[in-house]
This record gives structure tokens, C-alpha cells and sequence, in this order.
């Protein structure tokens, strides 16, 4: 029985692209996993806390203060429930939104997801990740901005096998619509391989 860790970013409850194109993955991600579990975490929705030097201390700490470490031991301990991780992510200032930044810097913990200082080794091991991004340009690069820093992210923690559904030059709403289409074929091809 699988299981699926949805995460959503987007400021847009209505009308965001990568949320829409993510509600597609679940429908056809549940078609084919009918006993899997979804698990849902929505950083915009959901506030979720920069760290402080309250919480790098406990990540570092033998005896850590127990309250410091809450919520970034529930993340953790969900992703390691997680066989497939979905991640939709618009760009905003050329980055990721800081609530998906202040996620990942919550669960990239040391001797948790991490291990080691000069070689980190990642320790989420056989989980796979698809990643929805969605930008109002157009993307220079294969791969863009968006998915560049989310592929470091999870190469850290251990996540190399990646897949990418890109939504670029949202400003053009026919344009869009088109990439959409081509994005759900992709999204059918690869969860039928
Ligand atoms: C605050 C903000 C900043 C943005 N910055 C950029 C940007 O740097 N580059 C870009 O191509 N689009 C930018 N956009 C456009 C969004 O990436 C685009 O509207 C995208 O479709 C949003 O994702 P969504 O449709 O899932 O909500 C920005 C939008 C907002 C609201």
C-alpha cells in the first residue's frame, strides 16, 4: 500500500495552476493506488514557522528542548511515512515561496534526514517525488529555477528520483491551457510506467 504526501504552496486556493494541475495527479494517483493514503500539508494554508536559533540549537542538541523540536519531528515523521512525496510550487521573486523554504528548513535536519557534515548523506531512502512548479515567464533553463532548488533540497535528504511537470508562462492563460493538457499526458504516461 502506498503512500502519497501532497504538498501545496501557492498562495492561490482558486484559480492556481499548480494546485489545479496537482488535484489532477491525486485523481489519477488514486485511480491507480485505490487502498493508498493521502497525506495532505498545505504551507500557505497551514502557517508554517521560520526556524529560530531556539530550534537550530535542539536540531543540534543531545538534550534538546522537547517543545523547539515539535513540529519539525512531525514533518519528519511524515515524510517517513511517505513512499511518493507531490510538491506544487509557484514561483515567486525568482524563488520558491518562503513558506515551502521555511518547510524544508524545518525538516532538513541533521542525524534525522541528513547524516555526516563534509559528505551529508541523505537518509529518506526509496522515496520518489514529482514536482508540479508553475511560473508566470517564460523558463530559460531545462530545468528551472523552481525545480533546481527543490532537487537540491531533496538530493539532501536522500529523494533522486525526481520527476518534473512544468508550468511555465502562466501570464498567457491559452497558452497555459495548452501546457496543461500536455502536463496531464505526461502526468498519465509516467504514473502508467
Ligand atoms: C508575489 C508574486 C511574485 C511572483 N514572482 C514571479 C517571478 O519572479 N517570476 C515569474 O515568472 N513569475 C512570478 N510570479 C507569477 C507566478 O509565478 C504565476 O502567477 C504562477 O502561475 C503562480 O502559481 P499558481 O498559478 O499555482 O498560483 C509571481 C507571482 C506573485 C503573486
Amino acid at each position: 500500500m502506498n503512500t502519497l504526501l501532497r504538498i501545496d504552496s501557492s498562495l492561490r486556493i482558486e484559480g492556481s495552476y499548480s494546485r489545479t494541475l496537482g488535484n489532477f495527479f491525486v485523481q489519477q494517483w488514486k485511480a491507480k493506488n485505490p487502498a493508498g493514503i493521502i497525506l495532505e500539508r498545505d504551507v500557505n494554508r497551514q502557517h508554517i514557522p521560520h526556524i529560530t536559533q531556539q530550534t537550530v540549537t535542539a536540531f543540534f542538541s543531545d538534550t534538546p528542548d522537547a517543545e523547539s523540536l515539535t513540529l519539525s519531528d512531525e514533518l519528519i515523521n511524515e515524510l517517513y511515512q511517505t513512499d511518493e512525496l507531490l510538491i506544487t510550487c509557484p514561483m515567486y521573486n525568482y524563488g520558491i515561496p518562503s513558506s515551502l523554504k521555511a518547510y524544508f528548513d524545518l525538516v532538513i535536519r541533521t542525524k534525522k534526514t541528513f547524516a555526516g557534515n563534509k559528505v551529508p548523506k541523505g537518509l529518506l531512502e526509496n522515496k520518489r517525488a514529482y514536482i508540479i512548479s508553475s511560473m508566470g515567464g517564460i523558463a530559460a533553463e531545462e530545468l528551472n529555477p523552481l525545480e533546481n532548488h527543490l532537487t537540491q533540497l531533496l538530493n539532501h535528504m536522500g529523494i533522486r528520483d525526481i520527476l518534473y511537470f512544468p508550468l511555465d508562462g502562466t501570464v498567457d492563460g491559452v497558452r497555459t491551457a495548452q501546457k496543461i493538457t500536455v502536463q496531464q499526458s505526461e502526468i498519465l504516461k509516467q504514473l502508467d510506467s
